[in-house]
């Protein structure tokens, strides 16, 4: 491949476009926004000038909603051989696209598992992609030229495909992405009008939970609009569970023994089911989950102590596999969550120790 059209020069389309032009590729940019075009060649992505002849793969890079449309147009023009998208839906533009008419062979849908808070051409980067995976979704006539072609586009970004039905990759993303947002400012906006007290004994567990509440809506309208009737789906199956979780606590709460085992039952179900959920979910660089065991150390609220704890680490030779911090409200130490190796847990423990580290059970 030597040559793209990336048509939508926001926020994903540049960042293709910068990864291909910086693997020496020629681009041509273009944006119903004549700014974004021009601002995104101004960083290096590629030319404003048209191509003189069909380019070897176009990517149309709108709006969900105008994937379809994009395409049709880019594909009466014949402006490339193969064309891809990269909408975070995939069953609605699919539908959009065979709806028009378009020629389905030479394309294939496309969604980079990757992105930003911001958008626009100025929010983009070259290593945008790297290591993440990028779903490709195949028509049933898609040909095999047109899927080489966006194999070459994934791996020329850095990431890792993944080949799925459309409809398949739209219950994919309710179920790990879209229903956990929701579910996640379903719990935070209990917190809305809650005691003051009550919200300043916030511990981890609630920070990890509501973290992503803190998502623009606007941005999600759009994505869970594309999605909807999918993640209403996923939804209601966890609306079936907290019904029972909540009929478990009555039984508990009601105190007599029959009551108790029921809760009981229930309860630890839904517990251990979590469990299993949560194991699968899959490690660093989409490795199987690895159990890593955590050490957590007590340290001061003062600059430079992170550092010189992860310089103790390393001086250990041990690789720090994931961080967390735990603050204690009101006091100035935070407790450090060291995921490592099980092997190297207890000697590591031990090495702290013996510098004065403040190691914790
Ligand atoms: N933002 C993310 O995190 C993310 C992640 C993965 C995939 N996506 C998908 O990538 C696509 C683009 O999203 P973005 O975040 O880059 O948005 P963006 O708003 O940064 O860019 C979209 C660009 O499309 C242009 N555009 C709109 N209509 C057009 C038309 N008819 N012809 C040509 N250009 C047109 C806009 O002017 C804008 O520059 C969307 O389909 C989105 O679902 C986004």
């Amino acid at each position: 491949m030597r040559t793209v059209a990336v048509v939508g020069t926001g926020l994903i389309g540049t960042s293709a476009a910068l990864a291909l032009t910086g693997r020496g590729l020629t681009v041509h940019l273009e944006d119903a926004d004549p700014d974004a075009a021009r601002t995104a060649a101004s960083l290096g992505a590629g030319t404003t000038e048209p191509p003189v002849e069909p380019v070897d793969l176009a990517i149309v890079a709108v709006p969900p909603a105008l994937v379809g449309k994009v395409l049709a147009d880019c594909q009466r023009r014949g402006l490339a051989r193969h064309y891809t998208d990269v909408a975070s839906v995939k069953a609605g533009p699919r539908g959009e696209v065979t709806g028009l008419g378009c020629d389905t062979v030479h394309y294939i849908g496309g969604h980079p598992m990757a992105g930003r808070e911001q958008s626009g051409p100025l929010a983009a980067r070259a290593d945008l992609f790297e290591g993440r995976p990028w779903v490709l979704t195949p028509t049933p006539d898609t040909d095999t030229e047109t899927l080489n072609a966006a194999l070459e586009l994934v791996a020329l970004c850095g990431a890792m495909p993944v080949v799925m039905d459309a409809a398949a990759h739209d219950r994919a993303v309710a179920l790990v992405s879209h229903a956990p947002q929701l579910l996640s400012s379903l719990v935070a906006a209990r917190l809305e009008h809650a005691d003051e007290t009550a919200v300043r004994l916030s511990g981890q567990g609630v920070r990890d939970v509501t973290r992503i509440a803190a998502s623009d809506p606007r941005m999600w309208l759009d994505i869970l609009s594309a999605n909807a009737a999918v993640v209403a789906d996923v939804l209601d199956e966890v609306a079936t569970d907290l019904g029972a979780a909540v009929s478990a606590l009555r039984s508990l709460a009601a105190g007599d023994e029959a009551g108790r085992q029921a809760g009981v039952a229930g309860i630890e179900a839904v517990m251990r089911r979590g469990n299993q959920g949560q194991a699968r979910i899959p490690g660093k660089h989409g490795a199987p989950p690895t159990r890593y065991e955590t050490v957590t150390v007590a340290i001061g609220d003062q600059p430079g102590e992170l550092g010189r704890l992860f310089g103790e680490v390393a001086r250990a030779g041990v690789n720090i596999e994931d961080v967390a911090i735990d603050h204690a409200a009101g006091q100035r130490v935070g407790l450090v969550q060291l995921s490592v190796a099980p092997a190297a847990a207890r000697q590591l423990e031990a090495t702290l120790r013996a510098h004065g580290w403040d190691v914790r059970d």
